[in-house]
């Protein structure tokens, strides 16, 4: 495991960009993995500032909520589309999104996995990680092996998500997520985190036990994880745990 911290929730947008920008121009029809929240919109703003063609790049979102009218502005589809699809110029044919409209979501979700295998892979995942350890929605309690599915989102998340709705009570109860097995099988796992509430969740999922208390710690048992955290995030990681850490000073990542 790889760690970059860097000062700022910008600079690690530019960090993990620089790492995707690589990723893309050494293969064009690169499969990324999106996330959506907070933490990624810095990184595809960067991108965004990359002179990198991206319109052969495949991309499987990790996940969407169930039961909100197709074309909701808070729907994963509409979010991946304004904030991935349209910056990043991909082409909307290439980016799949969960169906959470669909009249069987838990077949739609067995048909996500198969066309992620079909695609031959995820290259590289980005992530965002949430206050009670969730990575994608699979919530405390995951399988570590569990594949897409349909799942209930806790009140924890469901509360962190009001924001973006009109009121809390809008935030769906159900959703579709890649399952922790099948964020595993990505080639590379990007993690990006930032802010002092997510320090504590941050370090029990990269130095805690993996358990699926903390559904980040799988992130532990990956071949090729690379974390990028800004400082006020990082600041409850212990020293000298065996992984790489790389501190980054603000003139090195144009802040
Ligand atoms: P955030 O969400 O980036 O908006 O904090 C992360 C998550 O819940 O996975």
């Amino acid at each position: 495991m790889e760690i970059f911290v860097v000062p700022t929730a910008s600079a690690t947008g530019s960090v993990a960009a620089g790492i995707l920008a690589a990723v893309v121009r050494s293969k064009p029809d690169a499969v990324l993995g999106l996330a959506t929240g907070g933490s990624p919109l810095p990184v595809y703003r960067a991108l965004a500032e990359h002179s990198v063609e991206m319109g052969a790049v495949r991309g499987f979102a990790l996940d969407e909520y169930v039961g909100l009218p197709a074309g909701h502005p808070e729907s994963y589809a509409e979010v991946v589309r304004r904030e991935v699809t349209v910056r990043l110029g991909l082409d909307p044919a290439k980016v799949a999104v969960p169906d959470g409209g669909a009249p069987d979501p838990r077949q739609a979700a067995a048909n996500y996995d198969a066309a992620i295998a079909r695609a031959g892979g995820i290259d590289v995942q980005i992530l965002g990680i949430g206050h009670n350890g969730h990575i994608a929605f699979n919530e405390p309690g995951s399988a570590l092996d569990s594949r897409t599915r349909v799942e209930v989102l806790t009140e924890r998340t469901r509360q962190a998500n009001a924001r973006y709705f009109a009121s809390p009570e809008d935030v769906p109860t159900q959703c579709i997520t890649q399952g922790l097995g099948t964020i595993m099988e990505a080639r590379h796992l990007l993690l990006v985190v930032n802010g002092a509430d997510k320090a504590e969740i941050l370090a029990a999922a990269l130095q805690g036990p993996v358990s699926s208390d903390c559904p980040a710690s799988v992130l532990q048992r990956h071949a090729h994880v690379t974390v990028v955290a800004d400082e006020a995030a990082a600041a409850k990681l212990a020293p000298g745990t065996g992984e790489v850490t790389v501190r980054v000073a603000g003139a090195a990542v144009g802040v």
